[in-house]
């Protein structure tokens, strides 16, 4: 059994991989390298009734992984660089052998993935750390859950300029609830929730349509999403609109926070 492990900036992901099968994954919050590392193994291996001898090899990935330099319990461990494991990862998920992959985590990286060359096409400062950050000084929310929650009863137009505020059809491909400036409104009158929205809605159109712009000019028309990000669900209904505008669709496959601790795994499975 090999076991994966993705020390991202915020949350620590680990899978088992036996026979190029995920049988195992667990999340946990990220703290130092090594107590990220050993943390997500142990809990790995107690959920799981897994034999810690049983485990041949550990690959680690991830912004933390530059710090653990040894073994681990006696098994030895190696290294890989994130951008690949997220390309194997994608490729895995998607079942596909060229892939542009948009991996939503604190930040997001947009990484083109084929069977010969993965390449860092780019990416953004916004995240899922941006939804955090935001959050915590303009409506004082800093838990995922609450800010979903809120977001869920929010009203975009008290927040955005849409395209129907500044004309009476729509512009060229633009519908008339486009955003034409995200918080380019910014209503007195907006509360909480609307602000939460706002918020989510500025952060999935910035990666929607770069995403889009990414995966054109590679001539893909879809788009895999990975990450923490990926599990966003008013992020994924933004991206969904996005799809119907731009013609480019965006999968969101099953276990896509794990696609890069499962790349790592799957590089020397
Ligand atoms: N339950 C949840 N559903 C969706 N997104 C979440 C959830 N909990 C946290 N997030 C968001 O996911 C982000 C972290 O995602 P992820 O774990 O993929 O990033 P990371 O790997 O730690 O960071 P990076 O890859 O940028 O170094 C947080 O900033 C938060 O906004
Ligand atoms: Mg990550």
């Amino acid at each position: 059994m090999i076991i994966g492990i993705d020390i991202g900036s915020t949350t620590t992901k680990a899978v088992a991989v036996q026979n190029g099968k995920i049988i195992k994954t667990v999340k946990t919050k990220a703290f130092d390298a090594v107590t990220s590392a050993t943390g997500a193994l142990g809990k790995l291996i107690i959920e799981s009734n897994l034999n810690i001898s049983s485990v041949k090899k550990i690959i680690i990935t991830g912004a933390g992984a530059v710090n653990i330099n040894n073994e681990i319990f006696g098994i030895e461990t190696h290294k890989i660089d994130e951008i690949t494991a997220i390309g194997l990862g994608g490729m895995f998920l998607s079942k596909k052998e060229n892939v542009i992959i948009s991996n939503i985590g604190t930040g997001t990286s947009i990484i083109e993935a084929t069977k010969e060359k993965i390449t860092h096409l780019g990416g953004t400062g916004i995240g899922g750390g941006t939804i955090i950050g935001l959050s915590k000084e303009l409506i004082h929310s800093t838990t995922f859950e609450n800010i979903l929650r809120l977001a869920d009863l929010g009203d975009l137009s008290k927040v955005d300029l849409l395209i129907e505020d500044i004309s009476d059809s729509g512009i060229s491909f633009l519908n008339n609830k486009s955003t034409a400036s995200n918080f380019g409104k910014m209503l007195e009158t907006a509360n909480k929730e609307d602000i939460a929205l706002g918020i989510i809605n500025l952060v999935y159109q910035v990666i929607g349509v770069i995403s889009v712009f990414a995966a054109r000019s590679r001539n893909n028309d879809s788009v895999l999403i990975t990450g923490n990000g990926s599990k966003n669900i008013i992020g994924r209904k933004i991206l969904e609109e996005i799809s119907q505008l731009y013609n480019i669709g965006f999968e969101f496959p099953p276990d896509a926070e794990f696609a890069t601790a499962i790349g790592a795994a799957l590089s020397e499975s």
